[in-house]
């Protein structure tokens, strides 16, 4: 199911019609974006394969999708238009890096739930697991609301780098532990809208804090 990535990618490879946005991406983007990791068309294949088995999973359960925001809002859009069911949406905001590149630990939730998820089938939707602190924390403080099942669904996970023990019933990359940016990731809020996922330059980070 999942799918291991290494540093590069060559981009020339993909279809015409993402290589031309690709292209057209990476050269608004020439300066700050060092290697695609992962390619628009290998998240787009692996989010329709992902809806498929989440179509299949859900089919005679009321499903509600929790995203986490603001890094998963653009693959909850995405998946959740490969799932061929009814479906809810409700949305958390935690705590992120700012404009740093490593966790500090510490959650804290910017924005709570809109609705009660009491006896609800809920997927909580992940951009990225990197220590984990952040998921083991988002999934104890929801298992206390008493959802009737409660999955995660990420669209990557660092190797190696986990803190704490998680079961993550649906991941579907599993990605070197470097800084990532592209596909609702960001570093200062920049990169979100890249329609893939890549390793910045050096001089990025350099000219941040200098
Ligand atoms: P964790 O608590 O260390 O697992 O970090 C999870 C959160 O940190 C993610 O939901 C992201 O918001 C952010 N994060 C972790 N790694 C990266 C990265 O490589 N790029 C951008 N944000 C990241």
């Amino acid at each position: 199911m999942e799918t291991h990535v290494g540093h590069e990618r060559s981009i020339g490879t993909s279809s015409d019609t993402s290589f031309h946005r690709l292209s057209s991406q990476m050269e608004a983007h020439q300066n700050d974006i060092e290697h695609v990791l992962i390619t628009e068309e290998q998240i787009q294949q692996k989010i329709a394969e992902v809806g498929e088995q989440l179509s299949a999973d859900y089919a005679d359960r009321d499903l509600l999708l929790v995203g986490v925001l603001k890094g998963a809002f653009v693959f909850m859009a995405d998946l959740s238009r490969h799932v061929r069911l009814p479906m809810e949406f409700d949305f958390m905001a935690v705590s992120s890096y700012g404009a740093a590149t490593q966790t500090s630990g510490v959650v804290r939730i910017l924005k709570d739930l809109d609705h009660e998820i009491l006896g609800r089938h809920v997927l909580l939707v992940e951009d990225i697991v990197d220590s984990g602190l952040t998921l083991s924390y988002l999934l104890k403080n929801l298992r206390t609301r008493r959802p009737a099942s409660l999955e995660v669904c990420a669209l990557m996970q660092k190797t190696g780098v986990q803190q704490v023990p998680l079961d993550i019933k649906y991941r579907l990359f599993e990605i070197p532990s470097v800084f990532v940016v592209g596909y609702g990731l960001d570093y200062g809020e920049r990169f979100r809208n890249l329609p893939f996922v890549g390793t910045l330059r050096p001089e990025v980070y350099r000219d941040a804090v200098s």
